[in-house]
Parts: structure tokens; sequence; C-alpha cells
């Protein structure tokens, strides 16, 4: 990883974690629904959106303050509840979660449900809860709304569970992604966007590398689903057989091919953010140092 974004990790993750530990207890009265929600909250976990959300105000200069980070560490709220979810027996039925078993493995399944539902919820709380100006908190809560709901998140997850066991085209398995991984990556930075009070007008460049950036995410979780070490992804692997996937439809060496092309795209939308809006978006470009693209038709070469 690179050194800029190594030491942006290493001054924004103890703080995003703070906030996660403590915040949470404040605005919850039933105690084990507390430790099944906090369980899953504090197992771990890279904290890459609210961490994008971070870069995205810095790009813009902005001042980070407790109301901003607060606002940013909804999503990871959000997307914990997304997790537990997509755990359950019902839906993925996965045993580990970020190196350590799954909520309902330890919580049961009524249980982990409530604390993806009280998740959902404080989500929600967190973004108008804090000092920000009204505007920004409503415009925080539609767009993190759509990016979760039946238009989204909900709507991806749909997608995946409705198509197991088929074989979607490659323009179904995109609208998948773009929905249950895309939209919450997106409005990380869309979340950014509107707390730095970046004009609509002036959006779309960093929209475009959200959009590719979240794509190039799944395209490779697919691929450490495959590729991966269970213990470095503190989850199962080979669990995707059934599973409409990049390396399902497209082979190994065509969904790094994928993925390489995806991660190109966000790199040059970045670009186009340089040039419209005057700024340096190269603590945005140092993100996509996290995917380790194998060139699998070249001897294995790797880059990234
Ligand atoms: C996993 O997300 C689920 C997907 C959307 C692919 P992450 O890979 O960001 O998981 P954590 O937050 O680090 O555990
Ligand atoms: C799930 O995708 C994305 C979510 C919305 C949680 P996956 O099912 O591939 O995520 P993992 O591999 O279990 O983390
Ligand atoms: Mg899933
Ligand atoms: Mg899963
Ligand atoms: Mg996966």
């Amino acid at each position: 990883m690179d050194s800029r974004l190594n030491r942006f990790v290493a001054a924004w993750t103890p703080k995003i974690n703070h906030v996660l530990k403590t915040d949470i207890e404040p605005d919850t009265d039933q105690r084990r629904l507390f430790e099944a929600m906090s369980y899953s909250v504090n197992a771990g976990g890279k904290r890459l959106r609210p961490l994008l959300t971070l870069a995205t105000l810095t790009v813009f200069r902005q001042t980070i303050t407790d109301s901003k980070l607060k606002a940013a560490c909804a999503l990871e709220l959000m997307h914990t509840y997304s997790l537990i979810h997509d755990d359950l027996p019902a839906m993925d039925d996965d045993d580990l979660r970020r190196g350590k078993p799954t909520n309902h493995k330890v919580y049961g399944a009524g249980m982990a449900t409530l604390a993806g539902d009280g998740l959902q919820a404080l989500a929600f709380q967190w973004v108008v809860d804090n000092e920000l100006a009204a505007q920004t908190r409503c415009q925080l809560s539609l767009a993190l709304a759509k990016a979760a709901g039946p238009h989204g998140m909900a709507s991806g997850q749909a997608d995946d569970i409705q198509f197991e066991g088929t074989r979607l085209r490659l323009a179904e398995l995109q609208k998948l992604d773009r929905n249950k991984t895309g939209a919450l990556i997106s409005y990380a930075v869309q979340a950014g966007l509107i707390m730095a009070g970046v004009a609509e007008k002036d959006q779309q460049p960093l929209l475009d590398f959200a959009r590719n950036f979240g794509a190039a995410f799944q395209i490779y979780d697919d691929i450490l689903d495959v590729v991966g070490d269970e213990k470095a992804i503190g989850k199962p692997v080979h669990q995707d057989s059934g599973k409409n996937t990049y390396p399902n439809l497209l082979g190994l060496a065509g969904a790094y091919d994928a993925l390489k092309k995806t991660v190109d795209r966000a790199k040059d939308a970045l670009k186009t953010a340089d040039q419209t809006l005057q700024v340096d978006t190269s603590l945005l470009e140092d993100f996509c140092s996290y995917f380790v693209i194998k060139d699998e038709k070249h001897n294995g070469k790797t880059t990234r």
C-alpha cells in the first residue's frame, strides 16, 4: 500500500474505531441487542467506506469535525448490517466474518436479524444526529436511503439470491454488483461531496470514480473467493460456486482483465476530476492499490 495512504489510514482508522466503540451503547437500551450489534461492528474490518468519505473530504481540503466523522461512521453501521444479514443461514449461510464466528453463530439467527435491523436504523440516526447543517443532513439521509434500499444494496442482494444457480449475462451481473456493493461505496464518496458542499454539477467525475471503484471492489471480492486465503481475508473462500460472479462467468483470467479495465476507468475519472475541478485526487487514486491484479495470461505477472 502507498505510504501516503498508509499514513492516512493509520491516522483515521483509530478515530473511526473509537466512534464505533463508544457511540452505539448510549443509543441502545437492550443489552443483548447492543452486544450483538457491537460484536460485528467491532470485529475488525478495513473501514474502507468511512475512509473513502474522509478521503473525499480531504481532497476538498475540509476540516474533519466530530460531526463529519460521526456521519462518515454511519456508513460503517449500514455496511455491517449488510454483512450480518448476508451471512444469515437464509442467505449465504457463512460461519466466519472478519476473522470471527458470524453474528448468528454467536447470537442466533433471530438476534442477528435484529442486530442488522438496529444497525440500519442507527445509521440513519447518526447522519442526522449531529451538528451539520439541516440541508446537509437531509441530503445525506436521502442519498443513504437510496444507496441501501430497494434501488441499491437490497436490490442487488435480492438479485444475488434470486438468480443463484442460474447464469446471468454480463450486463445483468454488472447491475447486480452495482447495487449490492457499488451503491454503498458510491455513497461513501457522495457523502464526502455532500459534506464538502460540492455543487451537484461538479460531482460527476468523482461519482464516476466511485462507481468504477465499487464495481472493481466486487470483482476483486469475487476473485478473492477463488485465490484468497481465509486467514488473510477473515471469511471463508470457495463459497461462490453457485453464485453469479466474474470468475464463474469469465474465468479467472477474464475476471482479472475486467478488474484491470474497471480500475483504469476509475483512475481516468480522477484525472478528469483533477482537470475540471482543479483538485488533487491522488489520495483517492492510492486506494486503487488495494487491488492486486495478476495477469493470468502472462505468467501471473502482478500489477497494482
Ligand atoms: C465485504 O466488504 C462485502 C462486500 C461488499 C464485498 P469488505 O471487504 O469491505 O469487508 P470488511 O468491512 O473489510 O469486513
Ligand atoms: C455481499 O457480497 C455484499 C453485501 C451487500 C454484504 P458477498 O456475499 O460476495 O460478500 P462476502 O464475500 O460474503 O463478504
Ligand atoms: Mg452474498
Ligand atoms: Mg456473502
Ligand atoms: Mg464475496
